[in-house]
C-alpha cells in the first residue's frame, strides 16, 4: 500500500505560475509554420495560427521564452522590425538555415497578446553586444521621445510593449554556443548588460545564463555571476534535457532524482552566495529550457515523437518544480510547437503530442501555493539507484479550499495509494484526471491521435481520507475541494 499525506498548512511556498511556462525559438517549423504560418487558411489575417493558439491556452502558460536559444547568440532584433517585406534575410548559423526576419519583436509581442500570455526576450551574448540589448529594452519599453521608442511607435505600436522579463544569452558554457565564454568572462559581460539594460528600464527582471552543460565549471560560473552580477540579477537559468536513449524504463523513471539533485545543489548555492554576499534582493532558479529530447536529426528539425513514458518523465519534471517552488520561480519546457514540442502542426492541422496532456493537467489544476506532501510505499530500483518509491507525488493548494495531488505510477502495474488529509476533511465532489496509453512506448499520430491521452472523471472524496487504484505507468491529477 502507498500513503500520501498531505497538510494544507505544511507548505513549501508560494508557486510562481511562470514554472509553466514555454520557450519558443527561430528553429525548424516552431516559428514558421508552427506559431507563424503566413497565409494558411488556419492562420488569422497577421498569420497567427489560431489552431496552435488555441491548444497553447489549454496548456495555461504564463510566459514564453523567445527567440532562442542558440538562435539568439547571431540574432539582430533590429531585422526583425519595420515593413516585412524589407526586412534583410540573413544566414542562420546556429541551426544552419536562412532567416528570413518575416517574424520578429513586434509580432511575437502580438501573438503573446494573442495567446494571453507574457513575452520574456532573450538578448544576444553571443556575436552581439550590450548596446543592441539596450537599444532592445528602449524599443519595447520606452515611453519617452527617444528613437527606438519612436521608432516602435512608427512600426505601429504606440503603447510600450512593457516586456518585463530579459535574458542575457543563452548557454554561454556551451562550446557550441557562437561567443560561448568562460566563466569570468561571462560574469563581467552580463553585470554590464544587466546594468545599462536596468538603466533603460529599472523595472526589467534580468535572468543570469549559469549552466545547461553541467560542466565541471558550473559551480564556478554560478559563483562567480552572484559575486559580480548578484544585486542585478533576478533569475539564473539552468537547463536541461533528457531521454530514454538506453530504452531502459527503470534508469528513466529515475531521473527524478537527477532532477531533485540539481534543484537542491543549485538552490543551495544560490542560497549560500546570497547569504555570504549579504544579498537583499532574491535571486530565483529559472529553468528556462528542460524537456525530453532525442537529438533526432532529420529534414524536420528536431521534430521529436513523444510516447507515453516521456509524458511520465515530463510529469516528473513538473513535479520536481513545484516540490522546489520556493527557488524555482520560473520553467519554460522547450519548445511550444514542432521543435521538441507538446504539439504538431500540418498544413492542415494540429496534433496533441503524449507530452501535452501532463503539462495540460497540472498546470490548470495546481494552486498557488505548493505544499510539502510526504509519501511512503512500494520502492524500485533503477539508473543505479535503489529504494526509490514507486510514486512521485507533488501537491499544492488553492485557498485552502481545494487540494491539488499529482501522481506519477512508475509501475508498469496498477498500485492502491491512499491519500490521508492530516488536517480538515475532503468536501465532496473532486476531479480525477488520468493520463495513460496502452503501453509506454504508445504514442500519437494524426491518423491515431488519441493513443496517449487524458481523462477526466468525477470523484467523491469525504472525510480525510482517499483510497485509489492508480493505472500501470500513468499521471493521475486528482483536484479534492476541503471543507472549509
Ligand atoms: O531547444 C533547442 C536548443 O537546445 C536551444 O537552442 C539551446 O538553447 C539548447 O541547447
Amino acid at each position: 500500500m502507498n500513503t500520501i499525506k498531505i497538510d494544507p498548512q505544511r507548505t513549501i511556498g508560494q508557486l510562481d505560475r511562470n514554472v509553466f511556462g514555454g520557450f519558443a525559438e527561430h528553429l525548424g517549423r516552431c516559428i514558421y509554420g508552427g506559431m507563424f504560418d503566413e497565409g494558411s487558411p488556419l492562420s488569422d489575417e497577421l498569420g497567427m495560427r489560431q489552431d496552435v493558439l488555441a491548444a497553447l491556452r489549454e496548456l495555461r502558460m504564463p510566459i514564453i521564452r523567445y527567440p532562442g536559444g542558440n538562435f539568439v547568440s547571431g540574432y539582430r532584433w533590429t531585422d526583425g522590425i519595420g515593413p516585412r517585406d524589407e526586412r534583410p534575410a540573413r544566414p542562420e548559423l546556429a541551426w544552419r538555415t536562412v532567416e528570413t526576419n518575416r517574424f520578429g519583436t513586434d509580432e511575437f509581442v502580438d501573438w503573446c497578446r494573442q495567446a494571453g500570455t507574457e513575452p520574456y526576450l532573450a538578448v544576444n551574448c553571443g556575436d552581439g553586444d550590450m548596446r543592441e540589448a539596450r537599444d532592445w529594452v528602449e524599443y519595447c519599453n520606452g515611453a519617452q521621445d527617444t528613437y527606438w521608442a519612436n521608432m516602435r511607435r512608427r512600426n505601429g505600436h504606440a503603447e510600450p510593449h512593457n516586456v518585463r522579463y530579459w535574458g542575457i544569452g543563452n548557454e554561454v558554457d556551451g562550446p557550441w554556443q557562437m561567443g560561448m565564454k568562460t566563466p569570468d568572462e561571462y560574469a563581467r559581460a552580463c553585470t554590464e548588460y544587466a546594468k545599462l539594460m536596468k538603466m533603460v528600464d529599472p523595472s526589467i527582471k534580468i535572468v543570469a545564463s549559469w549552466t545547461s552543460g553541467w560542466f565541471q565549471d558550473w559551480v564556478e560560473r554560478g559563483q562567480l555571476l552572484m559575486e559580480q552580477a548578484g544585486k542585478l540579477v533576478d533569475y539564473m537559468a539552468i537547463h536541461w534535457y533528457v531521454g530514454n536513449r538506453e530504452d531502459d524504463f527503470g534508469a528513466y523513471m529515475a531521473l527524478s532524482e537527477q532532477f531533485e539533485d540539481r534543484l537542491t545543489a543549485s538552490a543551495g548555492l544560490l542560497r549560500a552566495m546570497s547569504s555570504c554576499l549579504k544579498l537583499q534582493n532574491p535571486v530565483y532558479l529559472a529553468v528556462d529550457e528542460w524537456n525530453v529530447w532525442y537529438r533526432t536529426r532529420g529534414d524536420d528539425q528536431l521534430a521529436e515523437v513523444y510516447n507515453l513514458e516521456d509524458a511520465l518523465v515530463v510529469a516528473l519534471q513538473m513535479n520536481a518544480f513545484i516540490r522546489h517552488a520556493d527557488t524555482v520561480k520560473m520553467a519554460n519546457i522547450a519548445q511550444i510547437v514542432n521543435v521538441i514540442a507538446p504539439l504538431v502542426t500540418r498544413p492542415d492541422g494540429l496534433l496533441r503530442q503524449s507530452i501535452f496532456y501532463p503539462f495540460a493537467a497540472i498546470s490548470q489544476a495546481a494552486g498557488d501555493v505548493a505544499l510539502d506532501a510526504y509519501w511512503e510505499g512500494e520502492t524500485f530500483e533503477g539508473g543505479g539507484h535503489a529504494g526509490l518509491r514507486v510514486l512521485d507525488v507533488a501537491a499544492t493548494c488553492a485557498d485552502d479550499s481545494a487540494v491539488m495531488v499529482s501522481i506519477v505510477n512508475r509501475a508498469l502495474q496498477g498500485v492502491a495509494a491512499t491519500v490521508a488529509l492530516q488536517q480538515g476533511e475532503f468536501a465532496g465532489a473532486g476531479e480525477a484526471t488520468v493520463i495513460n496509453g496502452s503501453d509506454v512506448h504508445a504514442y500519437n499520430t494524426f491518423e491515431e491521435p488519441d493513443r496517449v491521452t487524458a481523462r477526466t472523471s468525477k470523484l467523491s472524496a469525504s472525510g480525510s481520507t482517499l483510497t485509489l487504484e492508480l493505472e500501470p505507468h500513468s499521471v493521475t491529477v486528482l483536484r479534492l475541494p476541503l471543507r472549509r
